[in-house]
């Protein structure tokens, strides 16, 4: 298959995925959710506590579990982490499947939360079949993308949104190497992207979320961007992001600034 802007082969699991993913955590409903799936996305990313998403997952993959892709993980903690294995089990038995394709470790914020005695033990899933890849979602750009030249790990999920793009020179350019597989959130940067910062004049437009998500997805190296609706009509309009495809060149330009605008209005980092 080859990549197009509205699917990818995801890393070197060889499975095509639409590249708008879905994660359930806004509680949209399990009826959206079949939506999402009727309308072709295949690509998930869920928490152990994410019930509507897990409950449809588990009724849809019987039979059909190669025509899915399912990101979850286990969450690094400020004191500690859940025990690994007990967490990735406890996920497969909720999802009635035998394997992960992608199962991270989760809220890595830097270098030293991530020992080599983690990193042994998600080497450990992925052999045993358990995990078809393994990964981090780590704020620490930088040491994603040395992990990233290095290749142990085969998938990385990130923050990549229009006020947040330093993944373009952090990670992007390190990903040619091992051709990981990569999951971005935030395209909307919590909604900061859909409405107006102080300092950007009255009269001039601001981003649809369809915007958001296009600028991530003309991003050739991003293979799935998570979407996470509150209702149908947001699924509905974000999903015309698939039909609208890459960006114009005066729109990035225009998403750009207005990113610059948002991440310049910001109080405090997130
Ligand atoms: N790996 C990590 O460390 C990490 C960190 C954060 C998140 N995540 C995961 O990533 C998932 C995706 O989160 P995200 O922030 O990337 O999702 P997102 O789709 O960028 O943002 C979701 C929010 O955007 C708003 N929205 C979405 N579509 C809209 C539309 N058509 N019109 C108006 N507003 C719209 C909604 O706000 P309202 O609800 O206000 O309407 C919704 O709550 C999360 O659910 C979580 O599972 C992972």
């Amino acid at each position: 298959m080859v990549n197009s802007f509205t699917h990818s082969m995801f890393g070197k699991i060889g499975s095509t995925v639409c590249r708008l993913g879905l994660s359930g955590t806004n509680r949209p409903g399990k009826k959206v959710i079949y939506k999402a799936l009727d309308e072709g996305i295949n690509a998930f990313f869920c928490y152990g506590f994410d019930f509507q998403t897990i409950s449809v997952l588990r009724d849809v993959v019987r039979g059909n579990r190669d025509k899915y892709v399912i990101a979850t993980g286990a969450y690094n903690l400020i004191f500690g982490h859940p025990n690994l294995r007990r967490t990735l089990e406890k996920r497969l038995r909720q999802l009635g499947t035998d394997y992960i394709d992608v199962f991270l470790y989760l809220g890595v914020m830097k270098e030293k939360q991530y020992p080599d005695n983690i990193k042994d033990e998600f080497c450990k899933f992925r052999e045993e079949g358990k995990a078809l890849t393994i990964g981090i979602s780590c704020h620490d750009r930088k040491f994603v993308g040395r992990l990233a030249d290095e290749g142990t790990l085969n998938a990385f999920m990130m923050r990549y949104n229009a006020a947040h793009r330093g993944a373009e020179q952090d990670i992007f350019p390190y990903l040619s190497r091992h051709n990981p597989g990569i999951i971005s959130y935030t395209a909307t940067r919590w909604g900061y992207l859909l409405r107006r910062p102080k300092n950007w004049p009255k009269e001039e437009r601001i981003p649809t979320a369809s915007m958001c998500y296009r600028f991530v997805l003309s991003n050739e190296n991003v293979d799935v961007c998570l979407m996470a609706p509150s209702n149908e009509a947001q699924l509905i309009e974000n999903l015309t992001a698939l039909h609208d495809g890459p960006l114009s060149d005066d729109d990035m330009v225009f998403m750009r600034r207005f990113g610059d605008a948002v991440h310049d209005a910001k109080k405090y980092f997130m």
